[in-house]
């Protein structure tokens, strides 16, 4: 048995994301806009062991469905996370999801000088991916590039 399964329990019905990068839990959540108000049960779980030397991050999810567009954006920020859907205490569907090929309206371009940066002009910012592996994202406006390490300091709000 798995060292982080005998930490906490099985869930009946939700999703788990299982191999995040060690720490970037919260940014897998805040991708996917969970903030906790929304009063589902969830488990976060940190620098678990994982593998023979290696630690990783963990998020249960309770009766919440992550659909495959939101589990794209999860790739961005972890790039090896599956996303299992756990239905009757089973696992009913394992996705192993990549990025998009555009994100739109989620992650601000890094240039301030930007169209897409103006707040006079309500243009939704739009980055392509460049690059799937490593990730690496770039303005569609003003071609600035937004590497996979900085996109979690420039999500939207
Ligand atoms: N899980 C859960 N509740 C369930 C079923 C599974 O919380 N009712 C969790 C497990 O603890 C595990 C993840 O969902 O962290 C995936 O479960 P499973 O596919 O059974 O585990 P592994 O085979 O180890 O997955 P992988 O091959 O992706 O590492
Ligand atoms: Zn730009």
């Amino acid at each position: 048995m798995p060292q982080e399964e005998l930490r906490v329990a099985k869930i009946r019905n939700g999703t788990v994301i299982d191999h995040i990068p060690a720490g970037k839990a919260l940014q897998v959540l805040r991708i996917l806009g969970i903030k906790g108000t929304e009063g589902h049960i969830a488990t976060i779980l940190m620098n678990v062991p994982s593998g023979k030397l290696g630690k990783k991050d963990l998020v249960k999810i309770e009766d919440m469905t992550v659909g495959s567009k939101q589990a794209q954006l999860i790739a961005l920020i972890a790039p090896d996370a599956s996303v299992d859907i756990v239905s009757n205490y089973e696992v009913k569907e394992k996705h192993r999801p990549s990025p998009p090929d555009v994100v739109e309206g989620l992650v601000k371009c890094p240039n301030m000088m930007c169209i897409s940066n103006k707040r006079d002009e309500p243009i939704v910012p739009k980055l392509s991916v460049e690059s799937k592996n490593p990730v690496v994202l770039r303005c569609v406006y003003c071609r600035t590039i937004l590497p996979a390490d900085e996109i979690s300091a420039h999500l939207v709000e």
